[in-house]
Order: structure tokens, then sequence, then C-alpha cells
């Protein structure tokens, strides 16, 4: 990692696609991963601290990088876990790690502020799950975002299908009361699902190619990816997968993949119903509230394939550059 890297924190929910947003992040010059904290969302929480202290130790920063356990409910709502995409224990179905490694001594959301105020101006929030963590942080310091650096959110679906409901998608779906809290106090660089489907899927060629590679990385792609595979199989029709995640991390890493993004009010409908989690976005500028939220719109597809395969090739992302 280079001198000028990028210091971030990582507040994951960690079941697949959140393991290789990890890698991506935990690989690059370009980013310094300071700590990693775990917020309720894909599946059982004990799960998703030891599937992330696991994809810290492939990344060889089992001892560098500390994972601070986080919020286990949402603010107000409950949610469903979502096993039937990433199988049980979030990792494919058939890996459940038991690393052993004690997590931080402090809650997430306290470890956020902590750093956010020894280090002002200088840590990027990275936030790939629900909200829940972020909403506690701010609740602690109303301050947080003139203290951080920036804050980058997979989230939402901009004027387009959810994922978890017609309406939805599942990060905003969880907590939909923190997300609209985050995007209020914030100001918020966006990834949603729209850019996701257009711009990290990955076909069946594409993922045939990485099957032929033996890297410890790629093997461990395989494996996630099956429980995934399968679902979208039977619910779409396709062998592929989606990089959420990770496309978030890739575009946090060389902004220069983010073809189009616009800058817009972007709010949550948090009430319980059809609607729970709908993003909207004032595209039209029609409300009067503040257009603070920028939206990612179009991302380089074929160069995040690239980076992504060269991070399952065990070179640097920026290799694939
Ligand atoms: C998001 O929800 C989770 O299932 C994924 O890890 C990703 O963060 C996609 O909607
Ligand atoms: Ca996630």
């Amino acid at each position: 990692m280079s001198d000028d890297a990028r210091r971030v924190i990582v507040d994951t929910d960690t079941a697949g696609d959140d393991t290789q947003a990890l890698l991506l992040a935990a690989t690059s010059e370009r980013l310094d991963v300071e700590g990693v904290t775990i917020c309720t969302g894909n599946v059982e929480f004990n799960y998703m601290v030891e599937n992330a202290k696991y994809t810290l130790g492939l990344a060889g920063l089992a001892e560098d990088v500390t994972v601070y356990e986080g919020a286990r409910e949402p603010l107000v709502k409950s949610h469903e876990h979502a096993e039937h995409v990433h199988g049980e224990g979030g990792l494919g179905g058939e890996l459940f790690p038991d690393t052993g490694i004690p997590s931080g001594d402090q809650h997430g959301a306290d470890y956020i502020v902590e750093q956010a105020r020894e280090h002002p101006g200088e840590i990027t929030l990275v936030c790939i799950a629900p909200l829940t963590n972020v909403a506690l942080a701010l609740r602690k310091e109303p301050n947080l975002g003139e203290l951080l650096d920036e804050v980058w959110v997979m989230g939402g679906n901009v004027n387009c299908l959810g994922n978890i409901t017609p309406a939805a998608e599942f990060n905003f779906w969880a907590d939909p009361e923190a997300a609209k809290v985050a995007l209020r106090e914030l100001d918020v660089t966006l990834f949603d699902w729209g850019v996701t489907v257009r711009d990290t899927a990955f076909d069946a060629d594409t993922l045939a190619r990485f099957e032929e590679s033996d890297t410890e990385y790629a093997e461990f792609f395989e494996e996630i990816t099956q429980s995934v595979r399968e679902f979208n199989q039977e619910s779409f029709g396709e062998d592929m997968t989606t990089q959420p995640d990770a496309g978030l991390v890739a575009a946090l890493i060389a902004p220069d993949l983010i073809e189009a993004s616009g800058t817009y009010h972007v709010d949550v409908d948090e009430r319980e119903g059809l609607t729970r989690g709908y993003t909207s976005v004032d595209e039209n500028g029609v409300t009067d509230g503040e257009a603070r939220t920028r939206v990612i719109e179009s991302f380089d597809a074929e160069r995040f394939e690239s980076m992504f395969e060269a991070m399952l090739f065990e070179e640097s992302p920026e290799a694939g550059l």
C-alpha cells in the first residue's frame, strides 16, 4: 500500500459478496483498511463476524485489522436474513470458519466514532451492509459527517426494481430507519442495486474462466458463489453472479471507473408495508429536499471485471486496470 492510500473502515454484513469487497480493499495499494465493523444483515450475526475474520486472514491481515462487532438488530424493525441467497453461514453453505481470533473490545459504532474523532478528515467509511452502525454512530456523534473524509454506501434501488421486494433493495429494506438517517445527515456516494445489475454481473463464461484458476482466492470465490448461482438460476433462469459490494469498493479504488453520476435528494421510505425501504431519488428536482447524495449511474463493467480477475488471480487489483 502506498503512503497516500485512503484510510477506510469497512462496515459489513459479511456474506459471500462482502468477502470479495473485503479482499479487494485488503489487496489494493490505494486503500488502507483500518478496521472492520459488523452490522446485522445477510446471515446470523456470529457467522458474519467469523466470515470477516476468515477473509482478513486469507488476505494476510488477520493480525493487523481488528473486527468490531456492531448492531445485532436494526434500529426499529426486524428483518429476515438472506441465507436463501448466500447459503447457511453466508459463504455458500458449506464453509463455517472458526478462527479463534478475538473481536475488538468496543462496539462497532463506538469504534467508528472514536476513529473519526481521532483522525478528523482522514477516514472514509465504506458501508456494504444495512446502515444501523452508521445511524448509531450518528447518534453518538452528530458531527460525524464533518469528521469523516467520505462516506460510500452500497444500497438502495434508484428508480428500478429492488432485489428483496419490487420496491426495495436488501440493505435499505433491512433497516430503513437507519438508511433514512444516514442519507439525511451525511454526504453519501451511493452504489445502488440498479448499477450493480447493469455493470457488475459476471456471466457463465466469465465464471468458467475464473474456475480455471487454482489460486486460493479463486477457489474461495467458487465456493462462496455456489449458493447464489443456484439462486439466480432458479429465480431468473440465469447462471450469473452480481457484485454489489465489490463494485462499490472498486469504484472507490478507481474512481475513473465511474462513467456517470448525478447528485440528488435521496430519501428512504421507512413505513412498513409494500414500500418499506423504497429509495426515492429526485432526479428531476421536483421536491425541495437538499441534493446531497451522489448516485453512481454508470460504471465501467469491462475494467471492473478485469480488476476483479486480477484480484482473484492474486495480483493487485490495480494490475487489472
Ligand atoms: C446487498 O445486500 C446484501 O445481501 C449484499 O451483501 C449487498 O450488500 C445487495 O442488495
Ligand atoms: Ca453486504
